[in-house]
Formats: structure tokens, sequence, C-alpha cells
């Protein structure tokens, strides 16, 4: 199956199991590259046209602020060529319990017909949240796998569980 790794990650000001850290590339990103790693997946990262806040605490309530209002953050570019996937990979961080608003954004403007969906979700604790059910709402016409929860601040050493779930998901 030709895979798309649709992924949304921030890189800036995180929490990161009791203090706040500022790191280089996002927990999500780590991840999705472990995955395109293993299965040769084509990487599409998802760009807010405004990002939110470097700042953990500035970026935490203009997320809800948009969760709130149902908003749809514009993003830069949607991925070329979908038809050409069978299986998208949707990844993303949990903000406030499900995925951030720019993927509504994206996943809204997709035919899913046809394609199988697969969601990895980093968290900090609160695992996928209500993210898959939101997602299945989205990505309507689409199989869906099961989904993969991942430990944000353990996302170094999630290869293991990775790779079990992708050979058990493709
Ligand atoms: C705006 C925002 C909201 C978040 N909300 C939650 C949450 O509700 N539950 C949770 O477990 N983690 C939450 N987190 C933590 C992130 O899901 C976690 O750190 C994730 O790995 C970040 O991924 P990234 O580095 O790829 O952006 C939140 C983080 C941010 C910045």
């Amino acid at each position: 199956m030709r895979e798309l790794i649709l992924y949304y990650s921030r890189a800036a000001e995180n929490y990161f199991g009791g203090s706040l850290k500022y790191i280089e590339k996002g927990n999500t990103e780590v991840a999705a590259e472990k995955l395109a790693a293993l299965t040769g997946g084509k990487l599409f990262q998802v760009k807010p046209v405004t990002p939110y806040a470097d700042n953990y605490n500035t970026c935490i309530d203009q997320a809800q602020k948009d969760l709130r209002s149902n908003a749809r953050p514009a993003v830069k570019e949607m991925p070329d060529n979908i038809e050409q996937y069978d299986l998208l990979t949707v990844m993303y961080p949990n903000y406030w319990g499900t995925m951030p608003m720019h993927m509504f954004t994206v996943l809204e403007q997709i035919d899913f017909k046809e394609k199988t969906v697969r969601a990895i979700c980093t968290h900090e604790g609160s695992g996928m949240g209500r993210s898959e059910s939101d997602l299945k709402k989205l990505c309507s016409g689409a199989e869906f796998k099961k989904g993969l929860a991942i430990q944000g601040s353990s996302v170094s050493s999630c290869d293991e569980s990775l790779k079990k779930w992708n050979e058990s998901t493709k």
C-alpha cells in the first residue's frame, strides 16, 4: 500500500513530566520520522499559516480558543495527489483531548473513499482522548485501523511499540 504520513507537530516550549522545556523538534515529528524510516511512507507536515506561540502557556490558550470556537485555522498547503495513496497515517499531538484544529482544516478537504486510515497520537497523559472518534467523523468512507498512543516525553524510545503497531495495522 502506498502510504502518506500526514502529521502536525510543534517544536517549541512544551511540558515534559513536570517541567517546561524548549525542544527543537516536536514529539510527533520524531515519531513520524521513525515511522517513515520503517515503512517508506511519504511525510507531509501540516504547517499553520499562523503558528501557535513558542511560549507554552500562550499556546495552550490559543489552542483552547480555537477548539472552543470550532475554528478551522489556515494551513500553508495541502498534500498533493492524495489519490495516489491507499493508506493515510494521521499523526498529531493530543490538544485538549483531540487533534489540533489544523488537522480538522486539512482532513475535511480530503476524499477518504477507498482509503485506509490509522492514527498515532502523542500525548502527556490523556492517550488518544476523543481524537479517534473525531477522526471517524472527519474521514467518512475510510476503513479504520486501531490507533496508537505514544507518550510524547518518551518518544525517543517508542521504536518497538511503533514496529509492533505497524505490523498489526498495515
Ligand atoms: C496546546 C496543547 C494542549 C495539550 N493538551 C493535552 C491534553 O489534553 N492531554 C495530554 O495528554 N497532553 C496534552 N498536551 C501535550 C501534548 O499532546 C504532547 O506534549 C505532544 O507530544 C506534543 O507533540 P508535538 O511536540 O509533536 O507538538 C498538550 C500540549 C499543548 C501544546
